[in-house]
């Protein structure tokens, strides 16, 4: 059986995961810390992500830029004047609410009960009102749906207000306007502005993309669903520069190369769904979400964008620096250079802790197992992450039967010998049972038992996590056994 939202949290929590932030104060509403093994699981999902960036692709390079950036920049990319969500308070509760997210509800409420034009009729009302910016028409929507407020069931609402969703801060020692600036809000700015830098240094040509993994801050209206909507999180984005007329092909290619990607993480292919935006964001053309079904329906992991030359020729007006690439290749239509031109882009936009999130729902199970034979025979039921072995916190764990004879000696000589290449544990305490126990509970896809056996003959036993079968095996092996394991 797959786990609920609250198993995933206190699974999460319990085997170090997932902590709230500063949770001895009661915690900080949509901000979360990751544990021992969430951050080796996390860095894994960023490694690959990499990886399939900018090693398997020339063209494209990495960078990693400061967070603070220059407050035009934002005035450029249309932050300040457009990054906002609709907000509705109910005046009952003093709750404060989101009112697309309120209607979305209402239309997923339609969709459940069946009433599928009725759902897809209140999506569209909202996108047309919301994109002409009529917030007393998406009131006035909210009362004609009879929308209650989720925690008092009073529809006694206030007007809807558009609330600015970056967070500001001072910088240096004097205040005043000037000195405002900004938590940015996507990791994508610090790529556009250095669009230039970037492509003269590494010497490369359109089409490029230059790839970043970094934190991003939104002060979003609601928290809720754990780790899928925080104030501070990770995203892992990449922008690929191309010549214009051709950012159509390059988008249906990202698109398909991103999906293929997460099916190969292990996110099934009936898990994944593509959604076209109907409410585009200001800054794009087209945009397709990845999404994936969670406990909690399908939702987003990640955006792929048509940004067009929005960003650079807002920056190249807001700088008065030039932001054009001359073109060399020839143009078969006029046999001469493309020339001169901004480059339009397509981006691809993951959230390295909703990929998080989304490979531990689908890795959580349930499972009845049957152990012992004839009158021993007991049936129990076992809990275990099937994580990809590449994402993986821990890859093996090595266990002596007993803790004398040599064997822990043994275990430890093992682990000295593999510790260069994979993560591994040794543990001597309890049966090996409950050791099994504890390593499936984390997701770990080997465990190696040494025996007197091993002794002997330098043989050990390797017990995979999925199927719980045991193969016996010489230590010699073990290298390229889990390295062929853990390859992605
Ligand atoms: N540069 C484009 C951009 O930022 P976005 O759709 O707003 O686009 C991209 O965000 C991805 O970032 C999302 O698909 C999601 O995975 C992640 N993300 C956005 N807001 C988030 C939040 N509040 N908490 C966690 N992840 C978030």
């Amino acid at each position: 059986a797959e786990g609920t939202l609250a198993d995933i949290v206190s699974h999460a929590k319990e085997y170090g995961f997932v902590f709230p932030s500063s949770e001895i104060y009661d915690g900080l509403a949509a901000v979360y810390d990751y544990g021992p093994m969430g951050v080796e699981l996390k860095n894994n999902l960023k490694q690959l992500w990499w990886r399939a960036m900018t090693q398997l692709n020339q063209n494209v390079v990495g960078i990693d830029a400061a967070i603070f950036m220059h407050p035009l920049t934002w005035k450029a990319s249309g932050h300040i004047d457009g990054f906002s969500d609709p907000m509705i308070d109910n005046l009952d509760s003093k709750k404060r609410y989101r009112a697309d997210v309120l209607l979305e509800d209402k239309a997923a409420e339609y969709e459940k009960s069946g009433e599928l034009a009725r759902a897809e009729t209140l999506l569209a009302e909202m996108g047309r009102l919301l994109t002409a910016e009529d917030l007393a028409g998406v009131k006035q929507l909210i009362i004609d749906e009879k929308i209650t407020c989720p925690v008092s069931k009073t529809g006694n609402w206030t007007d809807v207000r558009q609330f600015n969703l970056m967070f500001s801060t001072q910088i240096g020692a004097v205040a005043g306007d000037s000195s405002q600036i900004y938590l940015r809000p996507e990791t994508a700015q610090g790529i556009f502005v250095n669009f230039l830098n970037v492509q003269k240094s590494a010497r490369q040509k359109v089409p490029f993309g230059i790839a970043q993994i970094g934190k991003a801050f939104r002060n979003e209206i609601v928290a809720r669903q754990f780790i899928f909507r925080m104030r501070e999180f990770e995203q892992m984005e990449m922008q690929f520069f191309v010549r214009p007329g051709t950012e159509g092909e390059w988008y249906t290619q990202w698109k398909e190369t991103r999906r293929r990607w997460h099916e190969a993480l292990g996110l099934p292919a009936d898990k994944l769904r593509f959604h076209d935006h109907e409410k585009l964001a200001h800054y794009a053309k087209a945009a397709v979400d990845i999404e994936y079904e969670f406990p909690f329906g399908f939702k987003e992991i990640e955006g792929i964008h048509s940004r067009s030359d929005f960003d650079l020729t807002q920056h190249q007006t807001l700088s008065r620096k030039k932001q054009n690439y001359f073109d060399n290749d020839l143009n078969p239509e006029t046999g001469k250079p493309y020339g001169n031109y901004v480059p339009y882009v397509v981006e691809t936009s993951v959230g390295a802790d909703r990929l998080f999130l989304a490979t531990l729902c689908q890795a959580f199970q349930e499972e009845t197992i049957v152990e012992g034979e004839g009158e021993e025979q007991k049936t129990k039921t076992r809990k275990l992450l099937r994580l990809h072995p590449a994402v993986a916190p821990v890859k093996a764990a090595i266990f002596p039967l007993v803790k004398k004879d040599g064997l822990p000696e043994k275990a430890n000589e093992i682990y000295n010998s593999l510790r260069h290449d994979f993560r591994l544990v040794v543990e001597e305490k309890d049966s090996i049972g409950t050791r099994y126990t504890r390593q499936d509970l984390i997701g770990t896809p080997f465990c190696i038992a040494v025996d007197h056996q091993t002794l002997e003959d330098n043989t050990v036993t390797v017990r995979h996590r999925d199927s719980r079968e045991q193969t016996r095996m010489p230590i010699s092996e073990l290298r390229a056994y889990i390295g062929e394991a853990v390859s992605f």
